[in-house]
């Protein structure tokens, strides 16, 4: 095993540096490498590679050197193109970018001294404009070396070697995941790098020392280190295990610093990273001696998770090796729920998660080294690994005696947030079925048991929602009049939020096309999420009454193309679909502008139509991050059309209920899509669970 603590690159590419490459690469000629381009105005279109489409989506903008793609919103410059493309980190970008343009790479190494072939002048102005970060990524990789000798060398060190060995733990593994050992004494760190004249106070800001009120003192003494690397293989941190069970705490870790959060790394990713790929998959653990004695074991796609639930930025992490998670601890240990909630972040994240049940109180470490049938019966624990849900209702079977009925209502009462957190709707009827039939309990009872659930969760977020929709009507200002709809309570932010997309629509090309891509995007959602199958029709109705209002109203020849259309169809007022519709139609023909917009409005065009596009051109207060506001308001108009048709769900049930048929199939499946689109609502954030963000 080769450690991969390899050169710390930052600060090899100066901001002059990366210009220099990235003027010399034509970004047109870059990405037409990968995709057929065609020239369409200042523009370059062509099929997105990030994602499947027959109709082209993707433009490259050589003015600002940027590429977008409206089908799938990706976006970036040339570098990060390559690095999605090609999944090179950024260093491999530049360097292969700076290969293909000719231009000359300063020397790897983390010691600038070393880079002498630019002189000793550039070296030192490079030195003065090295961010602190810099200096804290050279500051930790010192002081894992300093820590690693220690282990290695000092007498002081002997207990700790011996540890080790009564562990099991190889002297490879001490060196490939640079184990270390801090001395006793309370300033052996602080010392060696004061000497080489590192201030104490950056050394602090390191999570290396801490102040005391006679001075700085080191904060890990007498411990066995963990280096903690990110998954390029730096040291951010450490992990430090108390040698002696009266050491408390049994483990110490580096705070959060610029360069460390917890929450954002996977210990032993970066040496773990390639056998991922290699596995297709990934063995998630949760204490560093897990790691280690599971790489021992040959088991080397493993990572762990220093007793954290998983967070969505660890998810990101193991999103470019791979998507199937396997998942092995303590069934007992108290990080178990916590660990639990967040192996449901990973399934939202679109993992496939797996579980593998560990005999009770064993962790992976005590498994391999014998304990509960060794190294064996862990390998095959870890290939009978189950999905969650599954776990969870063998947890819960486990915990409860289901040969009572109270029993069986414990299970219920368990199992119930699990099938509520099941994002396919196939898949949770299927474990609906089987639970059911396993516990055993009729299906309808559990069926009904999840719309209770679901209900009582749905109406706190729904207040949670209104609230957020009044916030955001307070904060939204008079663009133009009120619509004439613009009476009821839940309307009126719909109706603001339709004026603030037109504005953005006519204010340049870029926002306006931000806005076709969101509510595009949204149109996708409806569809994902079921919001576009059996409407009752009364949505329709109501819109077809307006186009045909519209349609008289505007003798236009404008033919809308099928995505235009589904944008259109966003826009519930009759007066903001129409203006929506003359300005895509100029934006066809040119830039759209106010006095072109109202040329173009017929005669026989309403005055409020005439008043609702001057005010769009008055609009001033349109606020100044675009996207994010666009993306606000087509939140609005998505949370709206949900909230519509759950509110006449809950009617319709209702009704039913109080005729006394709460088992009949128009009953079962209004429950269902009921169940399916609660999902989807929100605790009021503003922000919308899309299924494979
Ligand atoms: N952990 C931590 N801080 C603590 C306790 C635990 O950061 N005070 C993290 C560590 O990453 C640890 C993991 O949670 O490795 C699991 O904790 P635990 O099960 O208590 O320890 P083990 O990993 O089993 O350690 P050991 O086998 O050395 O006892
Ligand atoms: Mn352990």
């Amino acid at each position: 095993m080769a450690a991969d603590y390899g050169p710390g690159r930052t600060g090899r590419f100066s901001d002059e540096l990366l210009n220099e490459i990235r003027a010399k690469s034509d970004i047109v000629a870059v990405i037409g490498e990968y995709v057929p381009l065609k020239k369409r105005g200042s523009n370059y279109l062509g099929l997105c590679p990030f994602h499947q489409e027959k109709t082209p989506s993707f433009t490259v903008t050589p003015d600002k050197q940027m590429f977008y793609c409206f089908g799938c919103q990706t976006g970036g410059n040339v570098l990060t193109f390559l690095m999605k493309r090609e999944g090179l980190t950024f260093g491999e970008a530049v360097e292969h970018l700076a290969a293909r343009a000719g231009v000359a790479l300063p020397e790897k190494g983390w010691d600038r001294r070393r880079a002498g072939a630019r002189g000793a002048a550039a070296a030192e102005a490079d030195e003065r404009r090295r961010s602190e970060r810099d200096l804290l990524y050279r500051l930790l990789d010192f002081a894992s070396r300093f820590y690693h000798q220690a282990l290695l060398r000092s007498p002081e060190a002997e207990a700790a070697r011996q540890y080790l060995r009564r562990r099991g733990v190889s002297p490879a593994s001490v060196e490939a995941f640079r184990l270390g050992y801090s001395p006793k004494g309370w300033d052996a760190l602080l010392k060696t790098l004061t000497a080489k004249r590192v201030d104490p106070a950056v050394l602090e800001r390191a999570g290396l020392v801490l102040k005391g009120r006679e001075g700085h003192y080191d904060r890990f003494r007498g411990r066995l280190m963990f280096t903690i690397a990110d998954h390029r293989g730096r040291p951010i941190g450490f992990g430090a295990r108390a040698l002696e069970d009266s050491d408390e705490p049994k483990y110490l870790n580096s705070p959060e610093t610029p360069l460390f959060s917890k929450s954002r790394v996977l210990y032993g990713l970066n040496l773990a990273a390639q056998a991922i790929r290699r596995a297709g998959r990934v063995l998630v653990v949760e204490g560093y001696m897990d790691a280690i004695a599971c790489h021992e074991a040959g088991l080397d796609f493993t990572v762990a998770a220093m007793g954290t639930a998983f967070t969505a930025e660890q998810a990101r992490l193991l999103r470019r090796h791979t998507e199937r998670v396997v998942t092995a601890f303590d069934a007992d240990s108290a990080g178990t729920l916590a660990t639990l909630r967040g192996l449901e972040v990973l399934t939202a994240a679109g993992f496939n998660v797996k579980v593998a049940e560990m005999p009770e109180g064993k962790d992976p470490d005590e498994c391999l080294r014998g304990a509960a049938g060794g190294p064996e019966a862990f390998r095959a624990a870890i290939e009978e690994a189950v999905p969650l849900p599954e776990y969870r209702f063998r947890l819960a079977l486990r915990r409860y005696e289901p040969t009572t009925i109270e029993g069986r209502v414990a299970v219920v009462k368990e199992i119930v947030p699990v099938l509520a957190a099941i994002e396919g709707i196939v898949e949770r009827e299927e474990y609906l079925r089987d639970f059911a039939r396993r516990l055993p309990v009729p299906e309808e009872s559990l069926l009904a048991e999840l719309a209770r659930y679901l209900r009582a969760a749905s109406d706190a977020r729904r207040a949670g929602v209104r609230d957020s929709i009044a916030k955001w009507r307070n904060n939204e200002e008079g663009l133009g009049r009120p619509g004439r709809r613009g009476r009821e309570s839940l309307h009126r932010p719909v109706e603001a939020a339709q004026r603030t997309l037109l504005a953005y629509m006519v204010r340049a090309e870029e926002t306006l096309h931000l806005v076709l891509a969101e509510l595009l995007e949204a149109s996708d959602w409806c569809s994902r999420i079921g919001l576009d199958r059996g409407d009752g029709g009364e949505r329709e109705e109501e819109q077809e009454r307006d186009q045909d209002e519209v349609a008289a109203a505007s003798e236009d020849d404008f033919e809308p193309t099928e995505h235009e259309a589904l944008a259109l169809g966003w826009f519930l007022n009759p007066v903001h679909r129409r203006v929506a519709r003359a300005v895509l139609d100029l934006a066809r023909t040119g830039s759209v502008e106010a006095a072109r917009l109202v040329d173009g409005l017929g005669p026989e065009d309403e005055e409020d139509v005439r008043t609702a596009v001057r005010a769009l051109f008055e609009a001033e207060n349109l606020p100044a991050e675009a996207e994010k506001a666009i993306r606000d308001c087509v939140g609005v108009l998505k949370e709206h059309r949900l909230l519509s048709r759950i509110d006449k769900l809950h009617r319709r049930i209702s009704e039913l209920e109080r005729d006394g048929v709460p088992v009949e199939r128009e009953y079962a499946e209004l429950l269902r899509e009921l169940i399916d689109l609660e999902r989807h609502t929100d605790g009021g954030t503003g922000h919308w669970t899309v299924p494979g963000d």
